[in-house]
């Protein structure tokens, strides 16, 4: 059976208190819409503000760190998070892989540290144009995967974000006979990474998913939704992703 559809978008830095009246009108689109699952994780200042507006609207994080606590000058705990309003965290984005040399081992301790809060988790995994040219996209995504997956995991919790560097931000997709392939063999790789229960462990495609390419994208098998950077800014651009979401 087909997992409902989960669309989430990830606001990145951007967003500042004017924008809660987006937040507000995708959260009564996604009401209108009930057949799949819709979030939105926008900076860190604005959660509180977004949870108390739209108390039954799913708000997420974009990081998370791994520690409850400490001396990390800067840095959010998942229970600080959690407090202010998150239910769960996009975690291990290629962004932060690479602003912030995130690697698989820390992502990994993130996860768990997010799950043991109480909090959904959503790991992202994704290769470089170079590797996918020279033909090692499957082997980079389904070892950083293994190396990123948290102890524990479970559908009800975790979600896996497929996303492709080079198609972050750009305006390039890429072949849904790729998507296809990729988001096949991470199906496999959860189940030799968890066995029972794996199937219903929703993979996300992202990477310059939009209005015109949403449904395309969310009827191939085992893309299970959506993490939706640029289009998710304005209730206008994510409003046609959400419906093809509840459509799918
Ligand atoms: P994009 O970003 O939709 O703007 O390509 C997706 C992401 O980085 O999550």
């Amino acid at each position: 059976m087909a997992n409902r559809k989960y669309i989430v978008g990830n606001w990145k830095m951007n967003g500042l208190r004017a924008q809660l009246s987006d937040i507000a009108a995708i959260a009564a689109i996604a009401a209108n819409h009930d057949d799949a699952d819709v979030g939105i994780c926008p900076p860190v200042t604005l959660i509180t503000a977004a949870v108390q507006a739209n108390p039954d609207f799913a708000i997420g994080a974009q990081d998370c760190h791994f520690a409850e606590s400490g001396a990390h000058t800067g840095c959010l705990s998942a229970v600080m998070l959690k407090e202010a309003g998150a239910s769960y965290s996009i975690l291990g984005h290629s962004e932060r892989r690479a602003d912030q040399q995130e690697g698989d081992a820390e992502v990994k301790a993130k996860a768990e540290a997010v799950r043991a809060a109480g909090m959904g988790v959503i790991i992202c995994v994704g290769e470089t144009e170079e590797e996918r040219d020279a033909g090692q996209a499957i082997e980079i995504v389904t070892v950083q995967l293994a190396r990123s997956f948290p102890a524990g995991a479970s559908a009800d919790w975790l979600t896996i974000a497929y996303e492709p560097i080079w198609a972050i931000g750009t305006g390039r997709v890429p072949e849904v006979s790729d998507v296809a392939e990729m988001h096949a063999a991470i199906r496999v790789k959860l189940g030799e990474l968890m066995g029972q229960g794996s199937d219903a462990v929703r993979i996300l495609y992202g990477g310059s998913m939009n209005g015109s390419n949403a449904a395309e994208l969310l009827a191939v098998p085992n893309v299970d939704g959506g993490l939706v950077g640029g289009a998710s800014l304005t209730a206008a651009k994510f409003a046609p992703i959400i419906e093809a979401a509840a459509e799918a």
